[in-house]
């Protein structure tokens, strides 16, 4: 029986214990740790796809978005504080609603973090590309630094055909991850000082100079989109957005090294949520009101193929909106006649965006890692290299593929897809924390989600509204991906699983498991 595959609670927490890491990050290492993770592509790069799907409208998408990781991200919590152990939702949902669901959510995080970092490569390659061009004039086709454009009705060749600065990036913090690469924590806050000062200055920049009259028309396309389309408004740009915000979970899952987790997780989340939420609604502001954020035409998608189209007849007439641009926020500064600026935020974002790749490939890693040792995937993906004592295998498999997909597909579909992932596997999050707070009461939780019964619901709700709210491409892929899971599943998991064979492993203190890209210093 399918439900009766449920890894007991009490194996994965003895796993835990022997694992115990020493308890020293307080509030502030928390929230570097979570910025970290979470400014990146988002903001430096979607806030055009965001511009082109709501318009100035799009501050209420930032708002919408940082709530639903808000609630999602207390639930979170209480998980990771609970299940301290590697594999995130995936080992979570294991405990609690059985192998099955299990898997699925484990497959759907592949969406979430090989997708997403494939999405940051690509963000990555828009600022390199504008950086190059603008320090030396020189710029490499479009054909070979962007991918074709997506839509049901086919693919679109003729603005992009492959992406290789983003190959060029994806290969380069692969070889990293092989060969056991470690941001430490002060290499980590170095990284999270650069980011901060690049949106400090585009703020500083950008605020004094916004004029009202480019708030209007304030919201083009409406809440939810023109009749017909999908994906579009608030709404959908909130649900695109969501991705900026995505990252914060590297704070739940240092729970169990965190001093009073009580107190110091949620701090940590909400801090890190609350200081990225203030700061994207002033870049965005800073954004709109210099230079406008209004739609190429109402009910067009970012990346696909008319949008190529458009944006291309506008820079023929030399007109370069917000919404075309590769690089958002240093096209901005380079509009009102801050070149300079415009290239310390690019060079900013060239440096920090690979460590969120890193930060991404390596959370996808690891999930691999966790599965195949509980034999839902072939164990021999989990081999440590003796030499880098790295899942090299997993880890070259997971770096070839996020590379592909960087090469092929533009910034912001990625994102959606991405997003469609992470919303399904923080859905099964909430929904783990109600059944767990119903089946077993009295368990230890050094982290309580407060008034869990609004909270957890609200979660669920969030991330299904989100979810709808995603163009029906990207909302496709994951029944789609579901299903492809689904025949993995049936064909090699559920026979080679070693709870269904009756094994039930203890690790002695996870040692065979890879160590995290940050350590303490
Ligand atoms: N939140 C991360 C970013 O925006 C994934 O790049």
């Amino acid at each position: 029986m399918m439900q009766s595959r449920i890894k007991p609670l009490d194996a994965i927490l003895a796993t835990a214990e022997k694992h115990a890491l020493p308890r020293s990050l307080g509030p502030v290492q928390l929230m570097l740790l979570g910025i970290g993770a979470i400014i990146g592509t988002g903001i430096f790069v979607l806030t055009a796809a965001a511009a082109q799907k709501a318009g100035p409208g799009m501050i209420w998408s930032f708002v919408i978005a940082g709530g639903v990781c808000a609630v999602a991200a207390l639930c979170y919590s209480e998980l990771a504080s609970m299940v301290p152990v590697s594999g995130s939702a995936y080992t979570y949902s294991y405990a609690v609603v059985g192998e099955l669901l299990a898997w699925m959510v484990g497959w759907a995080l592949i969406l979430e973090y090989a997708v997403a970092a494939a999405a940051v490569c690509v963000g990555w390659s828009g600022y390199f590309m504008g950086l190059i061009e603008s320090s030396t004039g020189l710029a490499l086709p479009a054909a070979l630094s962007a991918g074709p454009a997506w839509s049901l009705s086919g693919v679109d060749f003729s603005h992009g055909l492959i992406n290789l600065p983003a190959i060029g990036v994806a290969l380069a913090v692969t070889a990293l991850l092989v060969v056991g690469t470690k941001e430490s924590a002060t290499f980590n806050a170095v990284l999270v000082a650069i980011k901060i000062a690049a949106l400090t200055l585009f703020i500083a920049l950008t605020v004094p100079a916004m004029e009202s009259g480019n708030f209007m028309p304030f919201a083009p396309n409406g809440w939810f989109g023109p009749e017909g389309t999908s994906g579009l408004g608030i709404v959908g740009a909130a649900a695109s957005i969501f991705f900026a915000y995505v990252g914060f979970d590297a704070v739940s899952t240092a729970a169990e090294e965190t001093r009073d987790p009580q107190r110091n997780v949620p701090i940590g989340l909400i801090g890190s949520l609350v200081i990225c939420t203030l700061f994207y609604l002033l870049v965005t502001m800073g954004a709109i009101g210099t230079i406008g954020a209004q739609p190429t035409s109402l009910g067009v998608q970012p990346g696909s193929a008319q949008f190529a189209r458009e944006c291309a007849a506008l820079a023929a007439q030399g007109a370069e909106p917000l919404v075309c641009s590769d690089e958002a926020l240093a096209h901005v500064l380079r509009a009102i006649n801050y070149g300079w600026a415009g290239n310390l935020v690019g060079i900013a974002a060239n440096l920090a965006l690979p460590s969120v790749i890193l930060m991404m490939l390596y959370g996808q890693t690891r999930i691999f890692f966790v599965m195949a040792r509980d034999g839902l995937l072939p164990e021999k993906l989990a081999t440590i290299h003796p030499r880098w004592k790295t899942p090299h295998i997993v880890t070259i498999i997971t770096g070839v593929c996020v590379a592909i997909a960087a090469a092929l597909l533009p910034v912001g579909q990625l994102a959606d897809i991405s997003n469609s992932g992470t919303l399904f596997a923080f859905f099964m999050v909430a929904v783990a924390v109600m059944i767990l707070r119903r089946r077993d009461p009295h368990r230890k939780r050094p982290f309580r989600t407060p008034a869990v019964w609004v909270v957890a619901p609200l979660a669920a709700a969030g991330c299904v509204a989100l979810f709808v709210n995603l163009p029906f491409e990207a909302m496709l892929v994951l029944p789609v991906w579901g299903t492809i899971g689904l025949a993995v599943y049936f064909l090699y998991g559920h026979r080679h699983s070693h709870v269904g064979r009756g094994l039930i492993e203890v690790h002695e203190q996870d040692e065979d498991a890879p160590q995290p890209p940050i350590v303490e210093h």
